[in-house]
């Protein structure tokens, strides 16, 4: 095959290599949006019932962070109990479809780094 010849079949298997690639991505769900890929079906059970499913994909977190999430869902916004079992399930489901990207928003600054707040009560701490 002349070099020409080579680049034109390289090209031509390129809309394949795409198919490929992206075959590997989940689809989704035509009314919640989440990616239908192993519990995915547990968390449209469980966690849509109070707002948008967007709330969710627009989100990524670790385990942890998701973990944090819902505790402070159960806290503040009356989110029920799981099952220790069902909870796990649906934390890995969220990690692993909305895991955390380095391209989003930076994390906040810690406290400790912050300016003065001008605004906090008075201290009666001696400083
Ligand atoms: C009992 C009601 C309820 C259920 C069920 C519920 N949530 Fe929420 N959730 C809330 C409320 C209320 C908010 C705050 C909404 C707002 O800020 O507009 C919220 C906010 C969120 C947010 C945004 C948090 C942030 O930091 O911005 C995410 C993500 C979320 N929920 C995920 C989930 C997931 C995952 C589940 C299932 C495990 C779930 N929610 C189930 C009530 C609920």
């Amino acid at each position: 095959m002349s070099r020409h010849a080579k680049f034109l079949a390289a090209l031509a298997a390129l809309p394949l290599a795409w198919t490929f690639a992206h075959a590997e991505e989940s689809a989704l769900d035509a009314f919640t949006g989440l990616k239908m890929a192993g519990d995915w079906e547990l968390v449209r059970n469980n966690c849509i019932a109070c707002h948008s499913p967007k709330l969710i994909t627009q989100q990524r977190g670790s385990k942890d962070q998701w973990l944090n999430m819902i505790r402070w869902m159960q806290e503040k916004q009356n989110l029920w109990q799981f099952e220790p079992e069902t909870e796990a399930r649906i934390i890995a489901y969220l990690a692993e479809n909305y895991p955390p990207q380095a391209d989003r928003r930076r994390a906040a600054i810690p406290p400790e780094m912050m300016p003065p707040n001008p605004y906090a009560p008075p201290t009666t701490r001696p400083d």
